[in-house]
């Protein structure tokens, strides 16, 4: 494996900077990490964590690694298991867990796994069906290690419990959770992490997070990063200006075509590749729209996509990168939800979730003029 060479982290400088203050400072509020599809979320917190002082102590839980449609899954995922009794009683896993934190100064000992928690303790969970013994379970856990250190906690793919019900929406409970380790007790760092912005803005309205959140963008890189970025991997400046043009700064794109360079194919078949990919999917869903007929819940009800209504969306982008909306239709919603569009509900913008996605609606107009 010696002559791999892997792909290194880059840049996110402005956004590191802005975390590592928020982390430095006393937890006050929610931080709601958000960004289109792809943009390297994920990577930027992993990669903070993984070079964090040892003060901290962090817990990264991913929901999107399991399916979750029961409280039972929620919990297994939000909770390592530990096989073989590890730990027999909370009293025991607040002493074993904090000794070790403060005697090996493992910061990212808990990354991947959740939380440390023993399996006669999670049974109680599952039987009782409480949420409410889970959350103060949790409380007590974050407030023994705030004693020591700063505990952080970090959700990744929120959106995955947005629909699960446990007495009324788990995801409100959950936030009640965040809101008090953060604005009330000050005791843990909270970040959630989703590329799903209109599932954000249900929670925020609907949780009454108004002045106990902040928002952090994680988007693509600018022209400029995405530049130096190739240039580090050998790109020759006519392919820097073909991934530019066609993929623009989104970070997965730019790191597959420094895979597929490494082994010598083309970037020119690349970009043609997945230009002709985005567009046919978009082609794809106009059709159903206009000869099947579409239905998006909106507000809790069945709503018809109106096919004059997506064109008309689409349309605003033949001469513009993105547009800044009032707003959100269930046309809107719909391209959301199937990924084409991204919404910055925080600056009401509304842009393609990629340059290829951007191309091909260009594409599109262009024929359905032409009919
Ligand atoms: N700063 C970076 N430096 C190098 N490569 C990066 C960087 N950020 C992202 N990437 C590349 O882009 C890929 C996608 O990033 P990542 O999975 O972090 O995006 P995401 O925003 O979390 O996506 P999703 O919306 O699906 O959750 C990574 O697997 C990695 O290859
Ligand atoms: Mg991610």
């Amino acid at each position: 494996m010696a002559n791999i060479r892997k792909i290194e982290f880059f840049d996110r400088e402005k956004e590191r900077w802005e975390i590592m203050q928020i982390l430095e400072s006393e937890p006050q509020l929610l931080n709601f990490i958000y960004g289109p599809i792809n943009s390297g979320k994920t990577t930027l917190i992993t990669n903070l964590i993984e070079n964090l002082p040892d003060d901290y102590v962090v817990f990264y839980v991913n929901l999107r690694r399991k399916s979750i449609i029961r409280y039972e899954d929620f919990i297994r995922v939000l909770f390592a298991i530990e096989e073989g009794g590890f730990l027999k009683k909370i009293k025991n896993i607040f002493t074993k867990v904090l000794k070790h934190i403060t005697s090996t100064g493992e910061k990212t000992l808990y990354k991947s796994h959740g939380i440390p928690v023993d399996k006669s303790l999670l049974e109680t969970f599952f039987k009782e069906k409480s949420n409410e013994d889970v959350f103060n379970y949790l409380v007590e856990y974050f407030k023994n290690i705030a004693k020591h250190k700063t505990p952080v906690l970090v959700i990744d793919e929120l959106q995955m419990i947005g629909d699960l019900e446990i007495n009324g929406k788990l995801i409100y409970k959950l936030f009640n959770f965040f809101i008090g380790l953060t604005k009330e007790l000050h005791i843990c760092h909270v970040f959630a992490l989703s590329s799903d912005s209109l599932f954000i803005e249900r929670v925020y309205n609907e949780a009454i997070l108004k002045n106990r959140c902040r928002y952090l963008l994680v988007d693509d890189f600018d022209e400029e990063t995405a530049g130096k970025f190739l240039e580090k991997y050998g790109f020759t400046e006519e392919e820097i200006k073909l991934a530019k043009d066609y993929a623009g700064g989104k970070p997965a794109l730019l790191t597959a075509m420094i895979d597929e360079k490494k082994i010598r194919r083309n970037i020119n078949d690349y970009v043609e590749k997945g230009l002709a990919n985005s567009k046919e999917e978009i082609a794809q869903l106009l059709y159903y729209i206009k000869t099947i007929g579409v239905t998006i819940k909106y507000q809790e009800n069945d709503i018809a996509v109106n096919y004059e209504g997506t064109t008309k969306i689409l349309k605003n982008f033949s001469g513009n990168d993105f547009y800044k909306y009032s707003v959100i239709t269930p046309e809107l919603c719909y391209l959301v939800s199937k990924n084409i569009l991204f919404v910055d509900t925080r600056e009401k913008i509304i842009k393609p979730q990629t340059r290829f996605d951007l191309l091909g609606i260009r594409e599109i107009l262009k024929e359905i003029d032409e009919i």
